[in-house]
């Protein structure tokens, strides 16, 4: 019988709830014979400036499902337990699950901890697993407190698809960057029901030699659902987001999630959706109700990731009209800064948009500034990120939103400071393929 856990983890606001699989329960003391945590990797569920989630797997005998965590690196390297603990440690129990898939036939065994009560602003020496079987120590950087201006940069990247080694080089470049933490816009893996393929994501490592685990286990990964994912058991078991409920959510309230980071709200939906009135009902209302607590005066930024494009030139699916049509009044109506999309293979970048027609491919171009930019947030601006290792799709600048098209393996750097945003759309081999400046 499939089991589920639902649970609140120590000191932490907010509820967990595992998806149905073949086994949920809190972490034991049991050992297998190789019990070496790998795929280590960061997210947030709750506030980034107080909390972190950590998955990762093991054998399938292994239940250690604990993270030992301060800020004194040798402190945290020393410790092989809660009862041989000193100083300022923090120790955090957590849950282990096991799902059955099919590619490759066979089960795994998966661990996730919500560490949360942390220091604003704050680096985190952690390792996780158990004692005698810890892993490597990682750290993690809470973020400023909530409203705090800035400085502050991000990472955006997509569709990595069927080759992990590209995706890993993504990775080597994002951390050369130092973000604080990235977004993913969806389409990680070819088959997000594949075990098989989301081993070969999370094991990917770069040309040059480079373990993805070393930037994702350090740098918190904010996940859009794809339609390569479809909110598989496989990607619900395996990330930690930010999971209240809402009305028409699936995917134990994972489907869609807001966040704050400094002065930026953060909104991250799903496009893929399991039915039409998904995204013509249940998501707006929920993403209507998000933006309309936001105090702009406090937090002038407002971006929006999810997988479809509203707008996109490429060749192979273009602008999606549902979701333009679901999404962008909303969009419209809050001011939303900057949509971040995949999808479509290429890079691309919009002019500043606001207003449409319903079911059509014309639309209302807003006053811009120098650098294609909006003018007192006359509109939003619209960019497709999915380069991140799927084969790439034909670009274009022939439709009436697109600035910029190209078409190349990239990934972005946005960086706030206060009112300002600066991104900066990279190749792979380093250099700018993009980059504008907007202060409001
Ligand atoms: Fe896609």
């Amino acid at each position: 019988m499939p089991r589920q856990l639902t649970y609140t983890p120590r000191g932490c606001g907010y509820t967990v709830a595992t998806p149905e699989v073949l086994e949920a329960e809190p972490g034991t003391s049991a050992r297998g014979a190789q019990p070496a945590p790998t795929q280590v990797h960061v997210s947030w569920a709750g506030s980034p400036t107080t909390t972190f989630a950590v998955n990762w797997m093991s054998d399938a005998d292994t239940k250690l499902s604990q993270v030992l965590y301060g800020t004194d690196q040798a402190l945290v390297s020393a410790a092989d337990g809660p009862a041989t603990e000193a100083g300022p440690l923090g120790h955090q129990d957590g849950h282990t699950l096991v799902y059955s898939s099919l590619f490759p036939a066979g089960e795994t065994r998966l661990h996730e901890v919500h560490v949360c009560g942390l220091m604003a602003d704050t680096r985190y020496f952690y390792k996780v697993g158990g004692p005698g079987a810890w892993s490597k120590v990682f750290d993690v950087t809470t973020a400023p407190m909530a409203g705090t201006a800035g400085p502050f940069k991000f990472a955006v990247s997509g569709d990595s698809r069927d080759n992990p080694t590209i995706f890993a080089d993504v990775q080597q470049r994002i951390a050369a960057a130092g973000p604080d933490f990235q977004l993913f816009s969806g389409d990680a893996v070819l088959l997000g029901a594949s075990e098989g393929d989301w081993r070969k994501w999370f094991d990917a490592t770069s040309t040059s030699g480079m373990a993805a685990e070393e930037v994702l286990a350090r740098v918190p990964f904010l996940f859009a659902d794809g339609n390569h994912e479809s909110l598989s058991q496989i990607f619900l078991s395996r990330f930690a987001f930010p999971q209240e409920l809402s009305d028409g959510e699936s995917g134990e309230g994972e489907e869609w999630y807001s966040f704050d980071y400094g002065n930026a709200h953060f909104v991250v939906l799903n496009d893929s959706v399991s039915s039409s009135t998904v995204l013509t009902g249940s998501e707006p209302t929920w993403l209507r109700a998000d933006l309309g607590k936001v105090d702009r005066q406090k937090t002038p930024w407002i971006f929006v990731m999810h997988h479809q494009g509203a707008y996109s030139c490429a060749s192979n699916h273009g602008s999606n009209l549902a979701v333009r049509a679901a999404l962008q009044p909303i969009y419209d109506e809050f001011k939303v800064d900057v949509v971040w999309n995949g999808h479509d293979h290429d890079y691309e970048r919009s002019h500043p948009i606001r207003g449409f027609q319903v079911g059509s491919t014309e639309g209302a171009l807003a006053t811009e500034g120098a650098d294609g930019v909006p003018v007192a947030e006359s509109g939003t601006i619209y960019i497709v990120s999915g380069g991140a290792g799927a084969s790439l799709y034909g670009s274009s600048t022939a439709c009436f939103h697109t600035l910029k098209a190209e078409s190349v393996n990239n990934y972005l750097i946005a960086e706030v400071d206060g009112r300002m945003l600066r991104v900066t759309a990279y190749r792979l081999d380093g250099s700018v393929l993009d980059q504008f400046t907007y202060s409001k």
